[in-house]
């Protein structure tokens, strides 16, 4: 169902989709960004908001893009539009893959400027920069190495060349080749933290920071960020998944992959609890210090190892390894759409959307030093493009994919994509139907005040409205449908 004039390029082994989308997933999103949101929103409750978030939304989502993706065989933009007019959808839904290409791009401004912190924490390792610090030493040493706009540009530079040097590179040579080595490596460095952490004296309180689901502590807000965190830590929504999906070979299980793919990200976030609160914990460490927490304990933890220096060196490594497999995604939609429409090789392609992206994350990396005051809403340009993307742009366009799968496609299409047996197929039509829109739906509802939600005791009468729509979507189905491709 392709019209390029030339067949799409293909992963080459069997394992070059999950090893490209795992690393697309796995990243500072669960290294980083799991840990010191888990901190600021205050433990159990989050994380089983994320995991339920996982469950019902991203991986219903995932499989969803991955068909879209292999369907329509082009970039967000092109696929979406493609598979849409296959169905008698309307043209208006390549909006969707607009949106999706944009929020990978704007997401990428502000990653590499922490992709740049770790470069230079392993830098700072390397150089032995970090020894014999304290605890407060570590706040210090994070702030200083913000302030100098040349430091942290330099950082975040060196992470766009690299991640343009990749993926001008191409699908195969560059992309998949760089995965296959990189995943493993960054899961053993985890299991050596945790077996550290095990020992530290603060296991006990993390386990119990992590997995003492007390309901009710969470905010609307945090519900609100596990949902997100949810979409971003899948790299749903931002033309990733989507654009690798394109690339995936007929016969591979889309399903199965799906699976692989968000358990293994799922394993690397709580790993990285596990392996980062003890630390914390032990050093009577603020859970909720923000964006430096992991640069402000891991360190602490690595001087306290024998060998601490090696394996520290060896963390940053991985660590920056993981954000470069993602920061590759981010840009591999925009990169495909510019050389299938603009008649531009992959190369050029890459060093343009490079450029513009190093202007834009620039400014993203002035929010950390000249220009903190610059703020709107009392948020400086880099949580702005943190804030629009994940709590927003991600589940709105994760939003319109399964309305579009749901109640847009023919039945065939998917069926057909999907291939799974007939009880897993109406499982999962159900999810995209009735149970992710009404998640995501319920969630912004809640965030926007526009209701207030007690989910500690509500959810039982939640789960009755949605069987009570679930009827009645059904019984409405052609109806909607007519009314969504109109
Ligand atoms: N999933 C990546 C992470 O957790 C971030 C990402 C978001 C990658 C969107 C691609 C697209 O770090």
């Amino acid at each position: 169902m392709t019209n390029d004039a030339q067949p799409r390029t293909q992963w080459l082994g069997r394992w070059g989709f999950v090893l490209a989308a795992t690393g697309s997933a796995v990243g500072l999103g669960n290294v980083w960004k799991f840990p010191y949101m888990t901190g600021e929103y205050g433990g159990g409750a989050f994380v089983l908001v994320y995991l339920a978030c996982i469950l019902a939304l991203g991986v219903p989502v995932m499989m969803t893009e991955i068909a879209l993706g292999r369907r329509g065989r082009g970039s967000p933009i092109d696929a979406i539009r493609r598979v849409a007019a296959e169905s008698g959808g309307a043209s208006l839904w390549s909006l969707l893959g607009w949106m999706a290409m944009l929020c990978g791009f704007m997401i990428l401004c502000f990653y590499v400027v922490v992709a740049g912190w770790s470069f230079s924490y392993l830098w700072k390792m390397l150089s032995g920069g970090l020894a014999g610090s304290s605890v407060d030493d570590m706040a210090a040493i994070f702030g200083a190495n913000n302030e100098s706009p040349l430091n942290l540009g330099f950082w975040s530079t060196l992470v766009t060349l690299a991640t343009m040097v990749i993926v001008g590179k191409g699908v195969q040579a560059g992309i998949e080749k760089s995965v296959s080595w990189m995943m493993p490596g960054m899961v053993v460095m985890l299991l050596i933290m945790i077996a550290y952490g095990a020992f530290s004296g603060g296991f006990g309180d993390a386990l119990h920071f992590l997995f003492a689901f007390n309901a009710g502590s969470l905010s609307s807000e945090g519900m609100l960020a596990a949902m997100g965190h949810a979409f971003f830590t899948l790299s749903l929504a931002s033309g990733a998944i989507l654009t690798y999906g394109s690339y995936l070979p007929r016969n591979a299980s889309i399903g199965r992959t799906t699976l692989t793919v968000a358990v293994a990200d799922t394993l690397v976030a709580l790993m990285a609890g596990l392996a980062i609160f003890p630390v914390i914990f032990a050093n009577g460490m603020e859970p909720g210090s923000g964006p430096g927490l992991i640069f402000m304990s891991l360190p602490l933890a690595f001087q306290a190892m024998p060998l601490g220096t090696l394996f520290g060196v060896l963390f940053f490594i991985m660590l920056s390894m993981a954000a470069l497999t993602s920061s590759i995604s981010m840009v591999e939609a925009t990169v495909s759409w510019l050389t299938d429409n603009k008649g531009i090789s992959r190369r050029a392609a890459a060093w343009g959307t490079g450029i513009v992206l190093w202007i834009i994350s620039t400014l993203a990396m002035l929010s950390f030093n000249v220009g903190a005051e610059w703020t709107l809403a009392g948020k400086h340009f880099f949580g702005w493009l943190d804030y629009l993307t994940s709590r927003w742009m991600m589940p709105l366009g994760g939003l319109g994919m399964v309305l579009l799968a749901g109640f847009v496609l023919k039945s065939e299409t998917l069926r057909e994509e999907l291939g799974l047996s007939p009880a897993m197929h109406a499982l999962w039509l159900f999810m995209v139907r009735y149970v992710s829109p009404l998640g995501i739906v319920v969630i912004f509802v809640d965030a926007l005040g526009i209701a207030t939600l007690d989910f500690g005791e509500q959810w039982p009468w939640l789960l009755l409205v949605l069987a009570v729509i679930a009827v009645i979507g059904e019984l409405a189905s052609p109806r909607l449908k007519r009314v969504l491709s109109a």
